[in-house]
């Protein structure tokens, strides 16, 4: 038998499922359920001001879920009225977007990505987890997951950048950290893979945009972080708004059946982003509510947010048989587990440990998660970190004392009171030392006001250093803030420019959620320091780099293009058939008239080559390392072994530093064309001045797989290249062959 929408996987596996505790209890609750209860289940709605009402829509079961609660007391209200005075006592599911942090802000994720470490990840999603549930939050709609290549897209932000690799490491550290060891402690947050998929790619950076993504791109690139995230046991999916090749991602019945359930036998929640249901009607895929909600719960989403299509119009399709009753079931099952696995039908209360908002180890957390986010693009004459004999340090720039932007965005539960900016945090470590001299020159990032950048060269003329602190306000990147051009706002690059002139050295410190393509910042700084929006405590992180307290190492997670043109730019790019050989000409240099094909006929830009400003992977530190010559094991391996891979790395400066070694594959010749070369592992190692450490590393050849022909994975012999390296742009290129097993 095939139930419409359902595939036959899922009807399978729920009589074949051993019946656990939790499953008979759920098919004991089902049971007892009305369809008008169960549609309830279905719904998440906000909290509002209205108590009488929520009150009557809670006591007849008309709610499975309220987003956006961040009170413990009305929680545990709502909470207990579910609970006391519904008919089947199902507690409701509390959420909340927990993006980077709930009270205590860390970096944005674009920043704890620029870590490249999964321990600092997972420990802030930890910490944030505490925070929140401690105001009854159990569900939040975080890791986002979308691969992002476009630094337009104002939620490149929430994403872990531009690699599928590294999205993976990060995105299931933060999925562990979020839901803890286990789900039902009561510090546990259910976390939520979303945006199922492609949402990142959408076209020209514009937000909700379209996406045109075959299904070999999504196989090899989109949905390895979401396959993954399954494995890490994350107990919910949020689909995305975008739709991909003309099917909204809310409406596909092979994302979420066919992919997400019988391929990854995914058992948890499925909930369509924001009213995503009814928008289906301007997205020009629905005429109405009707066919709107049909074909999302046809395609399998579970749980209608803000919409309440589900709640008004799927009760008379039921009963009309248009919506057969055993896909109502299997999502109420769905929910049910996540509750039940969540241990809310034991302990549905907030907890009753004391408050640990802004804890003395949160924000020694999230400072050192700022710290190690910053990435140094730049260093001439090793002016970092600054000396001692410095007497008189100007500070200039927007971004110097703004304790709201460097948050950045989705930080509604931060209180900004408790932000320490970088000014404050270098009056406060350098007092001692040496003079702080304070002009902003700028308010703001947009202002354009001229008056203050005079006063702030005036201001530089007087001191032996200048620090100028530049970027963006929170409110120019996240969702719907996509931006079409990407240089610094205002009057920032002009500040930049005129301060370099007065002959000081010039340090200039990029606080930013998009990545910006800073070629003329770059060019008149004698060092660069680049952190996305780093949260509360950004400032003494920032002051722990600047005065050599620790060493940057933060490493880029996109490609820093130099112009917007040059979007979309990224490492992984599959060669074409007239590869640039790097010899990218300059304008000037082309003759008046020159011949049709006096040029080279190669990919690239005649203006801007192909080289981006700073490759990914890349990062500087006060340090330097030098590498050795990789070697593997053996040069012929079968599909299905491991190839081990050693590589000695020598600290060759002057003071301790974290390297973060990089190894890349790539296959010249393939079955279908391959990116020209992938993230496939990366160490972290911590070297003493003069010590050489041996970093070995295990690739299991499943790795290499891509998706052929016939769209299933595999692991194609031949020839395949091997980089050790530190960032995506270098390395000594050694070889090996893969045979069939
Ligand atoms: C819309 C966003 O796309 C999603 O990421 C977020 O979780 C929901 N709104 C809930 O706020």
């Amino acid at each position: 038998m095939m139930i419409a929408g359902m595939s036959p996987f899922r009807l399978q596996a729920q009589t074949a499922k051993p019946a656990t505790d939790i499953e008979s209890r759920i098919e004991e609750l089902l049971t007892r359920m009305t369809l008008a209860e169960k549609l309830g289940q279905m719904t998440q709605v906000t909290v509002t001001d209205n108590m009488y009402e929520m009150r009557g829509m809670i006591r007849a079961g008309m709610i499975g879920s309220y987003i956006n609660i961040h009170d413990r007391a009305l929680a545990d209200t709502l909470q207990r009225i579910a609970l006391t005075e519904s008919r089947l006592g199902i507690p409701l599911l509390m959420a909340r977007d927990v993006i980077h942090g709930y009270n205590t802000i860390f970096p944005i994720p674009l920043g704890q990505a620029a870590t490249w470490d999964a321990a600092l990840v997972e420990q802030g999603a930890r910490i944030s987890a505490t925070e929140a549930s401690s105001d009854g939050i159990r569900w939040t709609f975080s890791p986002m997951l979308d691969i992002s290549r476009d630094p337009r897209w104002g939620r490149i932000v929430e994403s872990y950048g531009e690699d599928p690799y590294l999205t993976t490491t990060l995105g299931t550290a933060c999925i562990r950290g979020l839901q803890g060891s286990d789900l039902s402690d009561a510090t546990s947050l259910a976390a939520c893979a979303k945006h199922f998929v492609a949402y990142g790619a959408a076209e020209g950076g514009r937000d909700y945009n379209s996406t045109f993504i075959g299904e070999r791109r999504l196989r090899d690139v989109y949905f390895p972080p979401f396959e993954a995230a399954v494995q890490a046991g994350a107990a919910t999916f949020m689909t995305s708004f975008n739709d991909n090749d003309g099917i909204p991602s809310v409406a596909s019945h092979w994302l979420h059946h066919e992919v997400l359930r019988d391929e990854w036998h995914f058992d948890g929640l499925v909930v369509s982003d924001w009213q995503a249901i009814n928008e289906l009607e301007p997205q020009g895929y629905a005429s109405d509510l009707y066919e709107a909600v049909t074909r999302a719960v046809h395609a399998g989403v579970e749980m209608d947010m803000m919409g309440y299509g589900y709640l008004t119009h799927l009760d008379s399709m039921v009963r009309s048989g248009q919506v057969d009753q055993l896909l109502i079931d299997q999502a109420v099952r769905d929910i049910l587990r996540v509750k039940f696995r969540l241990g809310l039908f034991d302990q549905p209360y907030a907890t009753t440990s004391p408050s640990v908002k802004y804890a003395p180890e949160h924000l020694a957390a999230a400072r050192a998660m700022a710290a190690q986010s910053a990435i140094l693009l730049k260093n001439d004459n090793d002016v970092l970190p600054l000396s001692r004999r410095l007497k008189r340090i100007a500070i200039v720039g927007p971004m110097a004392d703004a304790p709201h932007d460097q948050m950045g965005t989705w930080s509604f539960d931060g209180d900004k009171s408790h932000t320490i900016t970088p000014l404050k945090a270098l009056r406060e470590t350098l007092e001692n030392h040496a003079e702080i001299l304070y002009t902003p020159g700028l308010t703001y990032s947009r202002d354009s006001s001229q008056t203050g950048i005079s006063q702030a060269v005036a201001t530089a003329l007087q001191a032996d250093v200048v620090i100028a602190f530049v970027g963006e306000e929170a409110i120019l990147s996240g969702e719907a803030h996509s931006l079409a051009d990407l240089r610094l706002q205002g009057r920032q690059t002009e500040l930049l420019e005129q301060l370099s002139q007065t002959g000081r050295p010039l340090i200039t410190v990029v606080m930013t959620g998009h990545p910006l393509p800073l070629e003329r910042e770059s060019a008149c700084s004698d060092a660069l320091l680049l952190m996305f929006h780093p949260g509360t405590m950004g400032g003494p992180a920032l002051a722990d780099l600047l005065t050599g307290q620790m060493s940057p190492c933060g490493r880029l997670p996109v490609t820093l293009p130099r112009t917007v043109g040059q979007i979309p730019i990224y490492y992984a790019y599959n060669n074409t058939c007239r590869p640039s050989e790097g010899n990218d000409p300059s304008l000037a240099d082309i003759p008046l008239e020159a011949g049709q094909t006096s040029t080279d006929c190669n990919s690239r830009y005649l203006d801007y080559g192909t080289a981006p400003l700073y490759p990914f992977g890349y990062g500087l530190g006060y340090t330097h390392f030098a590498y050795g010559t990789p070697h593997t094991d053996t040069a012929h391996i079968a599909a299905g072994d491991t190839l081990h891979v050693a590589i000695d790395i020598t600290n060759t400066g002057r003071t301790k530093g974290i390297e973060t070694v990089q190894l890349y594959t790539g296959k010249p010749a393939a079955s279908v064309v391959q990116p020209v070369k992938e993230l496939r592992a990366f160490q972290r190692v911590t070297l003493s001045p003069g010590e050489t450490r041996r970093v070995t590393f295990a690739l299991p050849t499943t790795q290499l797989a891509f998706t052929g022909v016939d769209m299933k994975r595999r692991i194609e012999p031949g020839r395949y290249l091997l980089w050790v390296a530190p960032d995506s742009s270098t390395g000594e290129r050694i070889e090996f062959f893969v045979h069939a097993p």
